[in-house]
């Protein structure tokens, strides 16, 4: 079976202007050594005007940490104000791309149907997509948390080719854990991982079901991520509010050293 690398990836919201970006990163990796990187793949997504700045720091110091987005439109180009492209962000040597949060589909109405298609146009322009997935308090009470995941997976992967769905990244969130400092227990999270797998196997194969990363988010922090990398199923975290912090971010990081 494929050996999956953990993912590590910091989400930052609309967090931070490029200059504190620019400080945050050289704090980050003077935390962070090779062997951190040979354990874990690492990667920090910005707001979008703080790409350029982002890219020129890595690049200039030659900093082994992926750079990511939080979002972009399915269209090369066009009549979409306000949006952006996957080609822009390609070109910005952007790595993986988040699709699909859950603020997003709560606070800007994104629907399944959407989500498919900006994994499409982040796979043809070769960045890699997290597709976060996550039942709602509400959902969960109703017990309806798995059909919900299930639905969501299905719809957002609906027409990826075997190959793409065992790169990409997958990130279960349920959303009640989200910003509120109420983790998932780490068998709460597994099952949800598990089941994102499963889905994946089902209707990609074995071999897809291998592949994928999936992420664990909500609330993670340097004093739980241990437990939730554990798992059998859980190949990495999407950390929100602990990403903004250089020391807690990199420690989250080093999971294994906790
Ligand atoms: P949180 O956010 O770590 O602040 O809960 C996670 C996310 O929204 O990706």
């Amino acid at each position: 079976m494929a050996e999956r690398k953990p993912l590590i990836s910091g989400n930052w919201k609309m967090h931070m202007n490029h200059l504190e970006a620019i400080a945050f990163i050289q704090k980050l990796s003077y935390a962070l050594d090779q062997a951190d990187y040979a354990s874990a793949d690492v990667s920090i997504h910005p707001p979008f005007t703080n790409l350029r700045s982002a890219q020129t720091v890595l690049d200039a110091d030659s900093i082994p940490i992926a750079l990511g987005a939080q979002h972009c439109h399915w269209a090369e180009s066009g009549a979409f104000t306000g949006e952006v492209s996957p080609a822009m962000l390609a070109k910005l040597a952007v790595r993986y791309v988040i699709a699909g949060h859950s603020e997003r589909r709560q606070i800007f109405g994104e629907a399944d149907e959407q989500v498919n298609r900006r994994l499409k146009a982040i796979l043809g322009a070769g960045m890699t997509p997290i597709m976060c997935c996550g039942e709602t308090l509400q959902e969960r009470e109703a017990n309806q948390a798995e059909a919900r995941i299930a639905a969501q997976v299905d719809a957002g992967l609906a027409g990826l080719k075997r190959d793409q769905v065992g790169a990409m990244v997958v990130a279960y969130e349920p959303v009640w854990a989200i910003g509120t400092g109420h983790t998932a227990t780490p068998d709460d999270a597994q099952a949800g991982c598990a089941l994102i797998r499963d889905r994946v196997r089902a209707n990609f194969g074995a071999d897809a079901a291998a592949g994928v990363r999936i992420q664990y988010g909500g609330s993670v922090k340097p004093a739980n991520v241990a437990e939730l990398m554990a798992q059998p199923d859980i190949d990495g975290a999407l950390v929100g509010g602990a990403s903004l912090e250089a020391e807690s971010f990199s420690r989250i990081v080093r999971f294994r050293l906790q």
